[in-house]
């Protein structure tokens, strides 16, 4: 064992201090020309943070740039309705960090006068905030020697150290002593790329790597199974009938979903979830019935499925068209859970994209 390498896993100062510098001189010169890259703006590193947790830092950058356009200052954002910040958020996915967004950005003005906390706690204590968002706003907004570690910065450490199943102390302990205390930010943002360029999940480009030499899982050849890879519980499935009510004049019924659900106060096309031993088309009438206040609707036409995955579930949707003559469909009150939108008017509505693959499915049909 080199003098370099001590026994508890070589996480030895000096080992860590070649570790540190490596990373930062690759960052310096290879970083990633990111659109939130070189803001301070707490606001706008609080908004990149949110978007990237669940979203890849290539996707989020057009969105990123729409928003800050939609809504510049937090002001902006506090003073927003629902469903223009859900609109701005439509494509996103996960819906939940709009609306968590939305009000934290209220909270902040309300507590805080208007200025994003600095400190992790405050932080941690908004909706949406978790301890990785926390230490990255507090480090790269404020320069706060603060550790974030999400799953890129997970893969890299659980390799450098060699740790199959890394436990969050102990990933914050590792976190914070490699930690450059001068630029904490920078540092934090160099894990990232790190592991969202060169050491990825599969097939990690160790020639390429500023840290190779220093890393354990490559000189044991450990890569591939660091860090072990979790055991999902396996997500239930549900089918879910779902009516397009197509009036004869074109226009098509949606529906708003309840603001505390799944995609809260999104729109989309009527649907249940279909009972035991119910068909999916039952379904889909019965939520068609409910949604548009009709008492029948005729047979609906199988339009094909659609399915999304949740964090926590997956559904089905199985799409059924039914005609509506426009008389019925235009009468006052004939809707009580829905509004009739004309087919150029639905890209005002926010629509989840599972909602609008079925709409891709009825279009033209
Ligand atoms: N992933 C999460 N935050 C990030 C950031 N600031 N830069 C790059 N990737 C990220």
């Amino acid at each position: 064992m080199s003098r370099a390498t001590s026994v508890d896993g070589g996480v030895d100062s000096r080992r860590l201090a070649a570790i540190r510098r490596a990373l930062l001189r690759h960052y310096d010169r290879h970083r990633r020309d990111l659109p939130w890259r070189g803001t301070a703006d707490p606001y706008r590193v609080w908004v990149s943070e949110i978007m990237l947790q669940q979203t890849r830092a290539d996707v989020v950058g057009p969105y990123y740039e729409r928003w800050l356009e939609r809504f510049p200052t937090l002001d902006a954002l506090a003073d927003a309705e629902l469903d223009d910040v859900l609109h701005a958020w439509q494509g996103l996915g996960y819906y939940t960090r709009a609306r968590n967004l939305h009000r934290a950005a209220r909270l902040v003005r309300e507590r805080y006068g208007g200025q994003v906390p600095r400190d992790v706690d405050a932080l941690r204590a908004l909706p949406g905030v978790g301890d990785y968002t926390a230490g990255a706003i507090a480090s790269i907004a404020y320069g706060e020697p603060r550790p974030a570690v999400d799953g890129n910065v997970r893969r890299v450490l659980a390799r450098l150290f060699d740790i199959a199943e890394p436990s969050a102390s102990a990933l914050d302990t590792l976190a914070s002593r490699l930690l450059d205390r001068r630029r904490p930010g920078d540092f934090n943002q160099a894990l990232m790329d790190l592991g969202a360029t060169v050491c990825t999940p599969r097939s990690p480009a160790c020639a390429a790597c500023p840290v190779a030499r220093w890393c354990l899982a490559r000189a044991r050849g450990t890569q591939a199974e660091r860090p072990a890879p979790k055991r999902r519980a396996a997500v239930p499935s549900y089918d879910v009938g779902t009516a397009v009510l197509r009036a004869h004049d074109g226009r098509l019924l949606l529906v708003r979903r309840p603001e505390d659900g799944l995609l809260g106060g999104m729109w989309s096309f009527p649907g249940e979830v279909a009972r035991d031993g119910e068909s999916v088309e039952d379904a889909a009438a019965r939520a068609g019935r409910a949604a548009s206040g009709l008492a029948a609707l005729g047979r609906g036409r199988p339009a094909g499925s659609v399915v999304h995955v949740f964090s926590h579930r997956r559904e089905v949707y199985h799409v059924f068209v039914f005609a509506v003559p426009v008389a019925v469909a235009g009468a006052e009150g004939a809707a009580p859970r829905g509004v009739w939108v004309a087919p150029e008017e639905l890209g005002r509505y926010a629509l989840p994209s599972a909602q609008r693959r079925i709409l891709g499915l009825v279009e033209g049909g």
